[in-house]
């Protein structure tokens, strides 16, 4: 036994270092093929497209009363607004993302008290808010009230 011992730990520590090789191996050629895959960079349009699917799902929930996904919907749009915001903080067309967030906060406002009058009204202002922004940079893009 008391031969044994080392010698099945030595045997142990061998085979630890050539995994510990073989994984080194594996990492340097993941990390290889990560530096030459090409680089996909999230811009703001990409952005503003998934925005615009919560706009839509947005006013579909507030509209049949799905209170709470009609806050998550809203939530979805907060978040995305913020990452353009990051992303894109030198550009001068995300400067006015700030205008949104009144408007977005009259929206949970109503969702909270569940007053679709109040929901419609600040969504339709919250619309207004898209296009006015896309009118000042000059984008044709126009966000309809669905
Ligand atoms: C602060 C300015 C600003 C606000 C506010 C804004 N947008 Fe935009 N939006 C832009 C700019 C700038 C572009 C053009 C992006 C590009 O093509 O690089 C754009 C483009 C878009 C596009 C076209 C994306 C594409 O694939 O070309 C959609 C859809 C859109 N916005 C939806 C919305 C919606 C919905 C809102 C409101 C919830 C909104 N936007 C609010 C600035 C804004």
């Amino acid at each position: 036994m008391k031969i044994v011992f080392p010698l099945l730990l030595a045997v142990m520590l061998t085979a630890c270092t050539q995994h510990d090789a073989v994984h080194q191996e594996n990492i340097n050629t993941v990390a290889d093929s990560l530096n030459r895959a090409p680089i996909y960079k999230i811009g703001l349009a990409d952005i503003m497209s998934s925005v615009l699917v919560h706009h839509h799902n947005l006013w579909f929930a507030g509209v049949n009363g799905d209170w709470k996904l009609a806050e998550k919907e809203l939530n979805e749009i907060k978040g995305r607004l913020n990452t353009a915001q990051t992303i894109e903080d030198k550009k001068k067309e995300t400067a006015a993302i700030p205008l949104l967030y009144p408007k977005l906060d009259s929206i949970l406002y109503a969702i909270q008290r569940k007053n679709t009058k109040g929901f419609k009204s600040s969504f339709q202002s919250l619309t207004n808010g898209c296009n006015s922004c896309h009118q000042a940079v000059n984008s044709k893009i126009f966000v309809p009230n669905p």
